[in-house]
């Protein structure tokens, strides 16, 4: 097996969930430009699920509701329910489950996010493969498959539409595979893997009501890029071949693990812009910017080869809470500290007893951390302490304990 192709990883990813979510519980809001807020006291709330019919009105992520109504007058607005004086996402939580549970019985999966899972089916794959009477795969196994990169080198079909230009790309990449040599093709083996997701998500779409697209490729990366480039509904195969053209204009950022810190210093350090742009660069020269760990790491990943293994695991490493507060005078006296922490210990009591009985597991460190208004980073500050027993007030004492240094107003004061 050429290298790099040695795996078949997908990354299944629930479209708009919160929303889908939502119109579950309530049908009327199905097909319908709708979006999840959470708050209503500040301009109608803050959006954080967007559905595809609302995207289609420029409605995104983190307006104020109010705002988006102006773009869209016939916006249906779900709202989050509140418990502790805070957003409660427990109805997602629970559908996440749900969804991870299905999707378990056809792989083991490595849940990445509320929404998200990768799964390697290498082996699911071999084994299809060995049951196949014939190694010939028609279109209609892959109904809802683009494959990135086909149709190649197109006339330009002005009048095709979507769906169309799909179906063709694909008939002609399946045709492609008829020469593959025997059962060890690492292309035949993406095409098996994709016939296998689209089994899962039917079977998602079966017994949770939700939808999901996928992206099937050789490692998480390039399963997690092809997921977003034909959403919703649908899943893309990106074979390594297409890798090339795709990233000759994709921005590093987009790239798993690339959005943050490390992207920004790449772009900064070797003044380029998109991942194709990286193959210019010798391993050595890599390894010397950026170390012997992330130097070798980006050769290949800008070549599209990576090894990061999936990890069978279902559930969340760490369960945790928090709450934003709009500039330092909302949150003033130590009494309202105090409240606060309290609030929150007492959610994640609640969500440690119910995890402890139902996975069987027990929590043994807590930490806390705080942000402070206009720091980029996810925490201006963290430390952790000992978690001896789930009990919310002896959580609220320990974290005012961990951050009181922070507090510069001193101990004999009220504020
Ligand atoms: N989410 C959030 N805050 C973020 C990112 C995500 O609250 N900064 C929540 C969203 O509300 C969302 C879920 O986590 O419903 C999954 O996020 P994501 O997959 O990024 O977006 P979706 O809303 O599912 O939309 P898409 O169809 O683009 O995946
Ligand atoms: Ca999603
Ligand atoms: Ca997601």
């Amino acid at each position: 097996m050429d290298f790099g192709k040695e795996r078949v990883v997908a990354l299944v990813d629930m479209d708009c969930f919160y929303v889908q979510v939502e119109q579950r519980i309530n049908p009327e809001l199905k097909n319908k430009p709708c979006v999840v807020a959470q708050y209503k006291t500040w301009k109608g709330g803050g959006i954080i699920a967007v559905s595809y019919e609302a995207r289609a009105y420029g409605v995104t992520r983190n307006m104020w509701a109010d705002d988006a109504k102006k773009l869209c007058p016939d916006l249906q607005v779900a709202r989050v329910r509140e418990s502790h004086g805070k957003a409660d996402l427990t109805h997602y939580r629970e559908a996440s489950v749900e969804v991870i549970e299905v999707m378990s019985r056809f792989a083991v999966i490595e849940r990445a996010s509320i929404d998200e899972a990768y799964m390697d089916l290498t082996a699911s794959v071999q084994q299809r493969i060995k049951d196949m009477t014939a190694l010939e795969i028609k279109p209609h196994h892959l109904k809802s498959t683009y494959v990135q990169g086909f149709p190649q080198n197109q006339e330009t079909h002005a009048a095709l539409d979507k769906d169309e230009e799909r179906a063709r790309g694909l008939k002609q990449w399946l045709d492609s595979l008829l020469s593959c040599p025997q059962a060890n093709c690492a292309e035949l083996n993406l095409a098996v893997g994709a016939i296998l997701v689209e089994e899962m998500r039917s079977a998602v779409e079966e017994h949770t009501g939700f939808r999901c697209s996928a992206g099937i490729s050789h490692n998480k990366v390039l399963a997690k890029l092809a997921c977003g480039l034909n959403k919703p509904n649908r899943q893309t195969v990106l074979p390594l071949g297409s890798v090339p053209q795709l990233f000759s204009s994709l921005p590093i950022g987009k790239i798993r693990n690339l959005g943050g810190k490390l992207g920004t210093s790449i772009t900064e350090t070797l003044g380029v812009e998109n991942m194709g742009e990286l193959t210019q660069f010798t391993k050595v020269q890599l390894e010397q910017l950026f170390g012997e760990k992330t130097g070798p790491w980006l050769y290949d990943l800008c070549r599209g080869i990576e090894f990061e293994p999936v990890k069978p695991r279902q559930l969340p490493k760490s369960i945790g809470c928090s709450k934003n507060f709009a500039g330092k005078t909302c949150l003033a006296t130590k009494e309202q500290v105090q409240h606060w922490l309290h609030q929150l210990a007492l959610e994640l009591e609640e969500r440690l007893n119910k995890d402890r009985e139902m996975n069987g597991r027990v929590a043994k460190q807590l930490t806390v951390g705080v942000r402070i208004a206009g720091d980029k980073r996810a925490n201006s500050f963290s430390r952790c302490c000992a978690l001896a027993r789930y009990d919310a007030a002896k959580i609220t004492v320990d974290s005012l304990a961990i951050i009181k240094s922070l507090n510069t107003a001193g101990n004999h004061q009220e504020a």
